[in-house]
Order: structure tokens, then sequence, then C-alpha cells
């Protein structure tokens, strides 16, 4: 059987996303429109197919290859090649390695710490403005991330964090605005030179970072893996690029939601007030105390999956349900459409933590929730994440109220992740 989809367009598919207003929405219009197997014209990959029901999607799990074109767009990033497209062989042992200095449960609590300080000073940052206009959400928030990961895999410091983050936006923006020869602001040649001298910019920052490892005296993470350097600087940038953002957004849509279903809110901080007691912060044990704190987190990554779509390529012919497709195939894995899938997700608009319960999560496919990904090139970030995300969105919510600002439009855009256009500015106040 063919698998339905639009008509190929000359463009090579590049009208068809840029006029939906990009990936994000256009993977959303597709299944609505075709069903849940699609065929379709992807930049960079001429056609791919795109599955959005959570049991089909078993049929690919295993499969462990990406496309190499469709990440092409970031091969400017790195030297010895990105972990994101080595073939399964290679790939393999990294993945060893990031679970390994990732994935530890030990090491989560041994950095607990220090991660509450990070979110402590910027508590106090926001309470201090209480009343002199809204924060930007998006922006502290990314750069806290990407302080954690940097005191977190890397065991130090991040110097000037909200210019490493607006370096990568400059290059991702540039680069991403290529491949789907979007029209950006500037000429071609501006646009090409601020994109080269932000890399510059994060090239030096990696070399500083692996540097100051060196020189100093702790035995510490990825950089201690004994690989040659090229691979290491590759692997920080890896590291910096796939958590910085993620994390930061998927606490920022988090309270965004929040804000706009105070009765949640309400509940949240009630949760906080009984476990936490007086205390400011968590410790480790307590997060898993925080339950509803935790379906909210895992709600607002549904509606808003911080990475909204992945891609693989087929080593060999895979029945899809009705349909075979054969080796080289491009699938792509619409996170987005998957969570929206209304035969798994009733009222799929709607914010309800109550949807991850354990009795509502063990009624549905275990396919039908994947924020992180899947299968052998899922996310190695996981754990971690939660803890972080539990962690700043305990410390901030048990101090801080967030309320929405008046006329201030919140709008999802793809910038590989799913970024809010303008930030999210919200006003904070102390809550007692
Ligand atoms: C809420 C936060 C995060 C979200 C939503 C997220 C989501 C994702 C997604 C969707 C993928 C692609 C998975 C796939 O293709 O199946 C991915 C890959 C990856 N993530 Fe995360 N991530 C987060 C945080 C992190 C963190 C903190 C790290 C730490 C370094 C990290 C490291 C990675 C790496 C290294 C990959 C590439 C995987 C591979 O190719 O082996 N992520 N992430």
């Amino acid at each position: 059987m063919d698998i339905p989809g639009p008509e190929p367009r000359a463009d090579g598919g590049a009208g068809a996303v840029a006029a939906a207003g990009g990936l994000h929405v256009y993977q959303l219009r597709l299944h609505a429109e075709y069903g849940p197997v699609v065929r379709f014209q992807l930049p960079g990959a001429d056609t791919a197919v795109s599955v959005a029901d959570p049991v089909l999607l078993e049929a690919t799990a295993h499969v462990d290859k990406r496309p190499e074109p469709l990440f092409a767009f970031l091969a400017p990033l790195f030297e010895a090649g990105n972990v994101q497209v080595m073939p399964a062989d290679e790939h393999t042992p990294w993945r060893r390695l990031l679970l390994s200095v990732l994935a530890g449960r030990p090491s989560h609590e041994r950095h607990f710490a220090r991660f509450t300080e990070l979110v402590t000073e910027l508590a106090d940052r926001w309470a201090e403005r209480a009343g002199q206009g809204p924060v930007e959400l998006q922006k502290d928030l990314t750069a806290l991330s990407l302080r954690m990961i940097c005191a977190y895999a890397l065991g130090g410091e991040a110097e000037d964090p909200d210019r490493v983050v607006d370096a990568f936006e400059e290059v991702l923006t540039e680069h991403l605005g290529r491949l789907y020869q979007a029209p950006l602001p500037g000429s071609r040649e501006e646009r090409a030179e601020r994109a080269a001298e932000a890399l510059a910019y994060l090239r030096a920052v990696v070399d500083r970072v692996v540097a100051a490892h060196r020189s100093g005296d702790r035995a510490d993470r990825i950089i201690e893996a004994g690989e040659r350097p090229a691979r290491i600087r590759d692997t920080v940038m890896v590291a910096m690029l796939a958590a910085h953002h993620t994390t930061g957004l998927a606490v920022s849509w988090t309270l965004h939601l929040l804000g706009r279903h105070p009765e949640a809110a309400g509940r949240v901080a009630e949760e906080l007030d009984r476990v936490l007691g007086d205390r400011a912060a968590p410790e480790y044990a307590d997060l898993r105390r925080l339950t509803y704190l935790e379906r909210v987190l895992k709600e607002a990554m549904r509606l808003y999956p911080p990475g909204p779509y992945g891609a693989r390529e087929t080593t060999e012919a895979l029945v899809l349900g009705d349909y075979e497709i054969p080796a080289g195939t491009t699938v792509f894995y619409p996170f987005w459409a998957v969570h929206m899938n209304p035969d798994h997700w009733p009222e799929p608009e709607r914010f309800m933590p109550e949807r991850f319960t354990p009795e509502e999560t063990a009624k549905r496919p275990r396919l039908a929730y994947i924020p992180f990904g899947l299968g052998p090139r899922g996310c190695e970030g996981a754990a971690l994440a939660m803890v972080e995300a539990e962690l700043v969105l305990a410390v901030l919510l048990k101090r801080l109220r967030f309320r929405p600002v008046p006329g201030h439009e919140v709008t999802p855009v793809e910038r590989f992740v799913l970024w809010a256009a303008d930030d999210i500015r919200m006003t904070v106040s102390p809550r007692t």
C-alpha cells in the first residue's frame, strides 16, 4: 500500500514547512490530515516517513542510525564528528560513556548541593526584581541549565553563560535557516559573519573549559575519558548544546503553563509546603515525594516537548502496520504529534497533569510519551534533566509566584528546540 501524504513539490518541501510556520507545526498538520503514517518531503532528506502512532513506532525503536544529511547543519560545530550521527559501532561506546557520566543517580546526588546554589542565586535575583517589571524565563533559565551542565559534566564554571547561549542561538538560527531557505534578517554575508564569529567564540569556550580542566586537579567526567582531543572537544560541545536549551525550556514552559492554570500552581505550592516545610530547597531524596510537581513537568513536556522531533534511517526493510518501507528510508519522529495523538491523549490541547498518575500512564502504550526520544539514540541526559528540572521548579515555586504578563503573546517557534519567539515574560512576586 502507498503511504499517504501531500503531492511532492519542486522546492523539496521547504515551502510547505515555511508556510506552516516550521517543522514543529507542519508535523501536526500532516498527521491531522493524513493519519498516523505520512510520507512527506523533508528539507535535507528528500522524502521521509513520519510515524505518530506509538504502537507502530515500536517497529522502529531498535534502529541505530540517524540520517546524516539532516544533521549536516550542525557539522560546522564539530571537528572529529557529531556523536548524533556516528555509525552504530562507533556510537555505542560513546553512548555507554555518556550514560555512565550522565545517568548515575549517586552522581546526581553529589552535584545536588551545587545545583541548589545555582538555582538559589537565580531565585534571589528574581526576588530582588519583584515589582520592577517582568523577567525573561527562557533567557535566564537556559543560562542556568548551561551553568548546571558545566558544573556537572565538565567539572567547572561556565564563563559568561548568557553569551554562550546567544552564540548557540546565532549559529543554530543561521544554519537551520540555510537548511529551510528561510528568510532571515540582515544580508547573507552579515549573517554568515556573525555565525562564524559566534562559532569561533564557542570553540574558544570549549577549549578553555578543557584546558582549565586539564590544568586543575579535578577528577571529572567527560574530559577524563581518555579520548583523543578533537573527540573530547566535540563531546563537550554536544553536551553543552544538548543540555543547555532543553532543560531550561522544560522549566520555562512548565512555569508558563502554571501561570495560566492557577489551580494547578496552587496544588504545586501546597505540595512543596507539605514536603519541604520551612526549607527553601529540597534534598535529593525529597524529589520522589514531589509527585504532583513531576506530573506537571511531564504534562508540560507533552504539550511543549523541548526537542519536538527526531529522525532515523532504516538499515533494513521494516513493516509499519499496513505499510512496508525499504532500507535507507528516513523515518521522521514527530514527538509533538505523538504527544497530541487523540487516540491516546483525550482532549490533547488541555493541560491535565492527572494524565501522569501511575494508573493513567499504565493505560497508554510505552511510546505514547517520548520527550527524550527512544531506542539506542534516545537522550542520554534524560535522568539528569529530570533531577535538574524538578529541583529548579521546586526552589522557584517554593519561594515565588509567577504570573503571565497581560498582552505578551507566547509563541512556540522551531530552533531545533521548541523555543518561545519573544521569550516567556512573567511577573514574579514573593509567595508570602
Ligand atoms: C528536558 C531536557 C531534555 C530533553 C527534553 C531532551 C531531549 C532529547 C531528545 C528528544 C533527543 C533526541 C532523541 C532521539 O532522537 O530519539 C536528545 C538527544 C540527546 N540528548 Fe537530550 N534532552 C534533554 C536534556 C539533556 C541533557 C541535560 C543532556 C546532557 C548532556 C542531554 C544530552 C543529549 C545527547 C548527548 C543526545 C544525543 C543522543 C545520541 O545521539 O546518542 N540531553 N535529547
